[in-house]
């Protein structure tokens, strides 16, 4: 049953708070830190989200790949109706579970609302939250995690660029150095990232069948080994005649270049549902690696690149 007793007001005015962007404060929680827009369908899901067994839960920290792998997984679960990626942005088609009333209403309150893609009994839902935020929800269940992570650095930037494209950065950009300041000190939306990805790193040596972990650039030097990959984790490995050109055709259809092709991709339209105003098109920027090297100094490479080097290596990978 859904908890009814929540009060925003009375917890947002009850968390600790620090200044963002301009007047915007974020508000923190479990230790981690959350526009105002979110945090009221963060503590709903922390309080009442049950998944299924059969549940695939995309979680990634923003900007690291999120809307590749719901097209990615969206396609392996439900493959006769991929073609629906050519007239519906990934994001209308895999919910993100904090904006609980994006998809009319909260789509873990009952298993009738059966996925994006009502055909098909396997629901997807993606998530920024943190693992540690979620920890008691997904340890109790047999569902699929997969946490997507990317550089911090092509994080960073594409967060900078991502954030100066909202409305109100038209009246008052959002300053890059603002903007490397606050991610270096985990004050961004779903930050600290390093914490982020060090606690869903953790769930997936924890819980191996159950939490897959990967890297866009992982992704990008061999998307078909890992699209096969990422089947197997799922149960639903590719079989037939052609397994390869299976793989390959789902791989050239989530590409950058196929999806941000289509008109759908391309508009300017806000995507329902996410209270932050977001246009359809600002989820497809370029898509490549290294790209940070145009934007950052070396002074805060290095500065980035200390922030997570100790505590990555001793999780067994290295950035
Ligand atoms: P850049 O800003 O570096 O171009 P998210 O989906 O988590 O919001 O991440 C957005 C980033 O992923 C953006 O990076 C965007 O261009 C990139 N992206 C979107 N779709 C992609 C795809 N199909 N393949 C590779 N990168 C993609």
């Amino acid at each position: 049953m859904e908890d009814s007793s929540f009060d925003l007001e009375l917890e947002l005015s009850s968390l600790p708070r620090e200044k963002w962007w301009a007047d915007d404060y974020l508000y923190q929680l479990g230790g981690f830190w959350f526009l105002p827009q979110s945090i009221e369908g963060v503590i709903r899901v922390n309080k009442n989200f049950r998944p299924l067994p059969s549940d695939v839960i995309l979680a990634s920290f923003p900007k690291t790949g999120t809307t590749w792998l719901k097209a990615l997984l969206y396609s392996i679960v439900n493959p006769s109706s991929k073609h629906r990626l050519t007239v519906e942005n990934p994001h209308s088609l895999v919910p993100f579970l904090e904006y609980f009333d994006s998809y009319g209403k909260p789509p873990y309150e009952s298993t009738t609302v059966v996925s994006p893609d009502a055909n098909h009994c396997r629901r997807i839902f993606s998530t920024h939250m943190p693992y540690q935020l979620l920890e008691r929800t997904l340890d109790s269940s047999d569902c699929r995690v997969v946490y997507v992570t990317r550089n911090p650095k092509d994080t960073l930037v594409s967060t900078w660029h991502f954030v100066n494209k909202w409305e109100k950065a038209r009246e008052e950009p959002w300053p890059f150095e603002v903007a490397v300041e606050k991610f270096c000190c985990g004050v961004t939306p779903y930050g600290p990232y390093d914490d982020h990805v060090m606690g869903y790193r953790k769930l997936s040596l924890k819980r191996p069948k159950n939490a897959h972990f990967l890297t866009y650039e992982e992704l990008k030097n061999d998307p078909e080994t890992h699209v096969k990959n990422l089947a197997e984790f799922l149960g639903c490995p590719f079989e037939g005649e052609d397994v390869e050109g299976q793989v390959r055709e789902i791989v050239k259809s989530c590409s950058f270049e196929v999806l941000s092709s289509h008109e759908v991709n391309k508009s300017e339209d806000v995507l329902p549902g996410i209270p932050l105003n977001l246009t359809l098109n600002s989820f497809f920027r370029n898509g490549v690696v290294g790209g940070y090297k145009d934007h950052l100094s070396d002074e805060i490479v290095e500065k980035i690149d200390a922030l997570t080097r100790e505590k990555f290596h001793s999780l067994g990978f290295m950035y």
